[in-house]
């Protein structure tokens, strides 16, 4: 059996996305080696859960999060988010933002715990197939807050 990369690669990015459940459209693997090869990326994780997030001009963004859903409550999302934080804040940046629909009851728990703050909301954001669309709300904290920069697990690799 191959292992997993150290670091996920789009088409690992783009089979845990497509397999998150999400209720928004996955996105390809293209799309995912587009974002790769941008200035600032960052991405993290494995095969079992992946972080894909931006660091530029002072502040940093998570743009995506996913744990495979076997593998899910087991601290896999909690660890990279701690991973990152600490990325970001040895990059320098203050802040490091989110976006998360209001309808995301997992992901809400996730960062409520974690301490996010909300910064603001953009309502209609999220399509919905069959519904109204859902708000995204945007989240914030600081990076090099103590516990944004420890975890239960300590998951998390870095490239
Ligand atoms: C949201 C998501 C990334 C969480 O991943 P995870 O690896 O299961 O999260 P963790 O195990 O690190 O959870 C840490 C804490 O978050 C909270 N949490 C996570 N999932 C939760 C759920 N389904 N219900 C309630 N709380 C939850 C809990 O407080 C949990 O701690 P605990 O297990 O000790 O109670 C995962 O459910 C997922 O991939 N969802 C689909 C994609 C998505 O919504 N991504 C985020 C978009 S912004």
């Amino acid at each position: 059996m191959t292992a997993p990369p150290d670091v996920p690669d789009a088409a690992l990015m783009a089979a845990v996305h497509a397999e998150s459940a999400w209720p928004e459209r996955a996105w390809s693997e293209a799309e995912f080696a587009a974002l790769l090869a941008s200035p600032g990326t960052v991405a993290l994780g494995d095969a079992r859960a992946v972080l894909l997030g931006r660091i530029a001009g002072g502040e940093a963004e998570v743009l995506m999060l996913a744990t495979r859903p076997a593998e899910r409550r087991r601290g896999l999302a909690r660890g990279l988010l701690a991973a990152f934080a600490a990325r970001a804040a040895a990059a320098g940046a203050d802040r490091i933002l989110l976006e998360v629909a209001e309808d995301n009851g997992p992901a809400r728990a996730l960062y409520d715990g974690l301490g996010w703050v909300l910064v603001g909301r953009r309502a209609g954001y999220y399509r919905r197939a069959g519904g109204a669309p859902a708000a995204a709300l945007v989240l914030a904290r600081r990076a090099g807050d103590a516990d944004a920069a420890t975890s239960r697990t300590g998951h998390g690799k870095s490239s």
